[in-house]
């Protein structure tokens, strides 16, 4: 048997049997202009097997998902026009080697290390980690391995994508585009992973992401322009101001202090199908708060009272949520060792109103008149009364 055929067995027979890890076409020598080679790797795709092949052009790269068997079709026609094919398997790397005189085929064992390594990487499976935006963003290096110090970054994004991922399924719609606007974006990572992830799944996603500081506008719409992400844009906005025409999904993540109720309001107002944030930083409630008789004892501690004042200021934003037609959820995000930011409140649209639900408004009421709250942003906001937000636009 030859080289080339003895290596198709080991491709053919590691898809197959599930060891393949992945495998990288280089030195191309084939006709298609600009491509410089060609990763393969396998991903789940809505609980399905596929391969990723992403295909690295000189100004561009490109990604492709394959089911097993037209993947290895795929490979098999880029076999004869790349002089360098490297295979990893769970435990042993295969090497396929052209030049002029001779092919060689070389095998070598894999460290643990970097089998460990491919397990983890296949449990992050809603970010394709190859992906070249994760490098402009500085969360892999450029053999597309993750930078130590992005670990929990990079486990906060895929934990993102899965819950945004299974609450996608559950809105309808409404025209062509999936409009999604992301509120106090930053630094970007979780609108770029949102983008792609959308596009991956062929939902055609149109993202905005407002952002405060232009430094962060304009280094997110270099990076979405060079990996030609035509359909995502930031503007330099402010999300009390800041007035989409239209828009399906509401994203406001890590947002400051009452910036979510800003935000939530926007996605209240145009009716989005769609509302997800993770509040930060609750600093409108705890000067407010004062203690009932019974509770004195537990928020003598300081401790308390922040723990007391967040927990209010989401609950409220939860009531007000399903009061005018959502089914909300409030949960963990991501377990409290990757941040302390770890809330998610998650609501979707589940029946127009036109008046909010006069039982939760009155237990809301309740509530307040507990704690001695005069004034809950969004509530106001709600009720188009004007709000203080002098402190709003804090950048932590
Ligand atoms: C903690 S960062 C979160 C970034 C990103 N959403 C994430 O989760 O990775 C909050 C961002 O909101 C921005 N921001 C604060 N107030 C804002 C406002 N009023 N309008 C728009 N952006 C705001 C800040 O500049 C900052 O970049």
């Amino acid at each position: 048997m030859s080289h080339y055929h003895e290596f198709l067995a080991i491709l053919t027979q590691s898809l197959t049997s599930q060891t393949f890890q992945r495998i990288i076409f280089s030195q191309y020598q084939g006709e298609e202009a600009e491509l410089e080679k060609i990763t393969c790797r396998p991903i789940m795709l809505q609980d399905q097997l596929k391969i990723s092949f992403v295909y690295r052009y000189k100004t561009q790269d490109i990604t492709k998902n394959y089911a097993i068997d037209d993947a290895l079709s795929e490979m098999q026609s880029r076999l004869e026009d790349c002089k360098q094919i490297n295979l990893w398997l769970s435990s042993e790397e295969v090497q396929l080697k052209r030049n002029k005189k001779r092919t060689t085929l070389t095998t070598q064992k894999v460290k643990t290390m970097q089998v460990e390594q491919t397990h983890n990487r296949e449990k992050q499976r809603y970010v394709d980690q190859q992906q070249p935006f994760l490098q402009d963003l500085g969360i892999t290096d450029q053999k597309a391995q993750l930078i130590p110090t992005m670990a929990r970054k990079w486990k906060q994004i895929n934990k993102f994508i899965e819950i945004f991922a299974s609450a996608v399924t559950q809105i309808p719609q409404k025209s062509e585009q999936l409009h999604v606007v992301d509120f106090g974006s930053g630094k970007g990572y979780l609108t770029f992973a949102m983008y792609d992830y959308l596009q991956q799944q062929q939902l055609k996603p149109y993202i905005t992401g407002v952002e405060l500081r232009e430094n962060l506008v304009e280094f997110c719409q270099n990076i979405a322009q060079k990996n030609d992400f035509n359909s995502l844009e930031f503007f330099k906005g402010d999300v009390r101001t800041y007035q989409p025409q239209a828009l399906d999904v509401m994203v406001a993540l890590h947002a400051c202090d009452i910036a979510t109720d800003f935000a939530i309001h926007c996605g209240i107002r145009l009716d989005a199908s769609m509302i997800m944030c993770a509040p930060c930083c609750h600093k409108e409630l705890r000067p407010q708060l004062k203690s009932p008789e019974v509770l004195a004892p537990m928020l003598s501690y300081g401790i308390h009272q922040g723990q007391q004042a967040e927990m209010i200021t989401d609950t409220i934003r939860a009531m007000l949520l399903n009061a005018y037609g959502y089914e909300t959820k409030v949960f963990e995000f991501v377990a409290l060792e990757h941040t302390s930011k770890n809330k998610m409140i998650l609501a979707i649209k589940r029946k127009n109103v036109t008046v909010p639900d006069a039982k939760i408004m009155q237990q809301i009421k309740e509530l307040k008149a507990l704690y001695g709250i005069k004034t809950h942003s969004l509530e106001r906001l709600l009720l188009d009364e004007t709000v203080d937000n002098e402190k709003l636009g804090c950048r932590c």
